[in-house]
């Protein structure tokens, strides 16, 4: 059985190997520690990659060039060790960063844009979209099903829990859940421990 695995492996690096000019090609940069799996749909031309950034199965990471007639110049920058589980689903019409060392669980969605209802005359599919950005920090860990909206910073060492939507920004080193998503715990420097806090992050053990 190890046998076996260590072959499929040392298959999978070759084929890595084998790949990599055509995806080097492909994409706005990557490096050849990047393990890609077999994705949903991609636009690679977006996609800037660090080392080491594992992308897992089904992935749509999109970067939208057009909508409605309008062009947007999308950049998806994925930085060093980031890891992203099955089923992201990643469109960006504008700009969508996540720093190095930053863990994506499965099934979790991040835009940057928007689809305005404002008029009732317009199926909301086609009316303009609005453009913002996502900056996800390092060190972060993302966990399944989490939804992150346009317009939202979230800090450095941030955990959001499963099912959580994020409306707006996160500071650095917090806890988050729900929806929308509160903080619920931040690191505390003077003690040195985690501590729970109410949603504006203010401790309260
Ligand atoms: C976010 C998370 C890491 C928090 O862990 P934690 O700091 O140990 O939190 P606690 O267990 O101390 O819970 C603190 C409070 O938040 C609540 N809570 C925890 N996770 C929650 C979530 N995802 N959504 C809503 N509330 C949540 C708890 O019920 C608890 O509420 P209470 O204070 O009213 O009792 C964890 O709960 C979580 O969501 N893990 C996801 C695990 C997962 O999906 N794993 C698979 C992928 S690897």
């Amino acid at each position: 059985m190890n046998l076996l695995l260590k072959i499929i492996n040392k298959k999978g690096t070759i084929i890595r190997y084998l790949y990599y000019p055509w995806r080097k090609y492909r994409y706005r940069s990557i490096s050849l520690s990047c393990v890609i799996s077999c994705t949903n749909s991609i636009t690679p031309e977006y996609v800037e990659c660090g080392e080491r950034v594992y992308i897992g199965f089904n992935a749509r990471i999109q970067g939208i060039k057009e909508y409605n007639g309008v062009t947007f110049s999308p950049r998806i920058i994925l930085g060093d060790d980031v890891s992203i589980q099955q089923n992201i689903h990643l469109t960006c019409a504008n700009s969508v960063i996540v720093e190095k060392n930053t863990a994506i669980a499965a099934n979790v969605t991040i835009t940057d844009i928007h689809h305005p209802y404002t008029d009732i005359n317009v199926p909301i599919e086609k009316q303009n979209i609005e453009v913002g950005t996502v900056y996800i920090g390092e060190d972060c860990k993302i966990y399944n099903n989490a939804v992150i909206l346009p317009n939202v910073v979230i800090g450095k060492h941030v955990t959001i829990g499963a099912n959580s939507v994020v409306t707006r920004d996160i500071p650095d080193y917090c806890v988050v859940v729900g929806i929308p998503a509160k903080i619920i715990k931040r690191y505390d420097f003077d003690t040195q421990t985690w501590r729970k806090t109410n949603s504006e992050g203010k401790f309260i053990d």
